[in-house]
């Protein structure tokens, strides 16, 4: 049977990838399938390097469930995408909550980003610097950083970043960018102003958490292209599909055929270095937890089985 890294490679991408998350790690049967790198060839972290859980206190760092995902990485010849430095969420109450100026938080952000990415220093293949900066309708979300930094803070975060390890790229990573529209033509904007700026700014990832039949492959085509003809790469970097359940056959061969529309968007684009999924198996997806009555979103079922779906990614590349 085919494997999908090795698909993937074989089709010119940099890699094909899984998110994970520590508590998995103690399932076996899940970590057979996720060792195999010739199914995965990058990893990336589903909570253990966010704000709450590197930096829960003030100049307080724990890097134990990072470090356990670097060394599984390591272990088995994986690339690690680096997630995330600066988000609105997942944030510990002393960010979030914290009385600043835009001298204090500026500082609170460059020991943030520069501790951690040092930390890693060498061994990522890229950091989403900035996760989900922007609102549906293109707007800056309102969050802590906005609220006192102003967009100042986009560029504060990849500067430090940048500096602390030169070698990493460096993201900026949203949802809905899949689809035409004001975020895309935001985004679109954001980068050309951080280039102008003479930010370091390498890439843009499509986070792709998308509903059952509502992906559109010349869209996603389309907004890889605006990107990439800035000179920067993009990436599939969360990808799932979510169902409404209980899931029916006829539901698990559209969501096998937007598997292959998303995969053969990222075949189009050449800019386009490799695809994630968020999470590889239904035993572990995070949809029906942040999606009341959704689930099945993921190529392998809740047994750890492939799904139709993973013949759909077999099939795009
Ligand atoms: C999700 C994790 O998978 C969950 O375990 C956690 O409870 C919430 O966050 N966009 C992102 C990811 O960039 O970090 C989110 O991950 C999913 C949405």
């Amino acid at each position: 049977t085919v494997t999908l890294n090795t698909a993937a490679k074989a089709a010119g991408k940099l890699y094909f990838g899984s998110a994970t998350d520590n508590p998995e790690l103690t399932d076996s049967a899940y970590l057979a399938i996720l060792r195999d790198t010739a199914m995965f060839g990058q990893l990336t972290p589903g909570n253990s390097m966010k704000w709450d859980a590197i930096e829960p206190e003030q100049n307080v760092f724990d890097f134990t469930g990072g470090d356990q995902t670097v060394a599984l990485a390591e272990a088995t010849g994986k690339i690690i995408r680096g997630h995330n430095l600066v988000w609105h969420s997942q944030l510990p109450d002393w960010v979030m909550y914290g009385d600043w100026t835009p001298n204090t938080l500026t500082s609170v952000i460059e020991t943030h980003v520069r501790t951690e990415v040092s930390h890693y220093r060498g061994k990522m293949y890229a950091w989403d610097v900035v996760n989900e900066p922007l609102n549906d309708d293109g707007t800056m979300r309102a969050d802590v950083f906005y609220n006192i930094l102003n967009s100042s803070y986009i560029t504060l975060a990849l500067q430090t970043a940048h500096a602390a390890d030169p070698y990493a790229k460096l993201y900026i990573n949203d949802y809905n960018l899949e689809y035409t529209g004001p975020k895309i033509n935001a985004m679109v904007q954001l980068v050309e102003d951080l280039l102008a700026a003479g930010a370091p700014i390498h890439g843009v990832g499509f986070e792709s958490h998308f509903i059952l039949g509502d992906v559109s492959g010349t869209q996603l085509q389309t907004n890889m292209e605006r990107i990439t003809a800035l000179g920067l790469e993009v990436a599939v970097t969360e990808l799932d599909v979510r169902i409404q359940l209980p899931a029916t056959d006829a539901n698990l061969e559209q969501q096998k055929a937007d598997y292959t529309t998303v995969v053969q968007a990222c075949m189009a684009v050449p800019g386009c270095v490799g695809v994630t999924v968020w999470d590889y198996t239904d035993k572990y997806t995070w949809i029906p937890a942040a999606f009341p009555g959704q689930g099945e979103a993921c190529p392998w079922d809740a047994n750890l089985l492939p799904k139709p779906a993973y013949d759909g990614i077999a099939m795009g590349f």
